[in-house]
């Protein structure tokens, strides 16, 4: 079994990113996250990328709105970040409340600033097999990791299990396509698909991305298979100071013996999602910037 090491992978991706932040003539990249309400885990998410965006010289602002703030207010400041030419890339981060559509938010947000690649037109790119579109962080970081490591994909028969918008449908179509590091053969699993595990087991590649801790257990892996955890679940742990721990979807101590390759949680996918942030933060500055 070896360990794939999402920090390291992690930071090698930033010394990249922040090599060429430095080495751009002009004003650095600039991100604007915008952050409805006060939901702790966004909270720490935004903290951690405005900190990692500010180590690479990348310039980033918060937009923080109370949670009753209403459709029209939000788009309305859409709308102005679109217009702002010294604003490179825009951010929303999920979930918003209830009464807030995220599909209309996220295809608020101008396609060439849509780092999150969670807006119609970005999905339409990846589905086109485009490479001008932004790929959605998390499977972005996904792909980077099998891609630095050298894991085979093309033939090979890579199982999601998750269909969300964030996570699971974009983290297929990746492998599907044509290219390097791709044309894998995919099945979307989900919670109504019939004999999971009979299905999860058939996979050369498992990506575990429902969001249930410790979901997927030893049944559900093949000997040999590489495991993918993109779970981040709260788990209560009265022994640690913030009372709660945090695990993956995958029961990693009694999975991971089967493993070839196995991403731990935390330390695996967690850290990749904020480096494809800056990559796409990168990417959207150069766009914006060679128009
Ligand atoms: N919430 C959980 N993951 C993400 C992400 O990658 N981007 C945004 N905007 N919100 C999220």
């Amino acid at each position: 079994m070896t360990l794939l090491d999402g920090k390291a992978v992690a930071a090698a991706v930033l010394e990249d990113v922040g090599a060429e932040v430095r080495a751009l003539p002009g004003r650095p990249p600039s991100v604007v996250f915008i952050r409805v309400g006060d939901d702790p885990a966004s909270v720490s998410y935004v903290n951690t990328k405005q900190k990692t965006a500010a180590r690479l010289g990348i310039d980033s602002r918060l937009d923080h709105f109370p949670e009753d703030i209403s459709g029209e207010k939000l788009l309305a400041h859409i709308a102005s970040l679109n217009a702002d030419a010294a604003v490179d890339a825009i951010l929303v981060q999920a979930p918003l409340p209830d009464h807030l559509s995220e599909r209309t938010v996220f295809n608020a947000v101008h396609p060439d600033k849509d780092v999150d690649g969670f807006g119609e037109v970005n999905l339409g790119r990846l589905v086109q097999e485009n490479p001008d579109g932004f790929v959605a962080c998390t499977p972005a970081g996904i792909h980077e990791i099998i891609r630095r490591s050298e894991i085979p994909v093309e033939g090979r028969h890579v199982v999601v299990v998750g269909r969300s918008l964030i996570v699971g449908k974009p983290a297929g179509l990746l492998f599907l396509r044509k290219g390097d590091f791709a044309n894998a053969t995919v099945t979307f699993c989900h919670s109504r698909t019939r004999n999971l595990a009979a299905v999860t087991r058939q996979a050369d590649i498992l990506i575990a991305a429902i969001g249930r801790a410790h979901f997927i257990g030893p049944d559900h892996v093949r000997e040999g298979a590489t495991v993918i955890d993109v779970g981040i679940n709260r788990v209560d742990d009265p022994s640690r100071p913030r009372g709660y721990c945090l695990v993956g979807d995958v029961l990693f101590d009694e999975v991971k013996s089967k493993c070839e390759y196995i991403t731990p949680v935390p330390g695996g996918v967690g850290p990749m999602t904020v480096a494809m942030l800056m990559a796409n933060t990168l990417k959207a500055h150069r766009r914006n910037h060679s128009a």
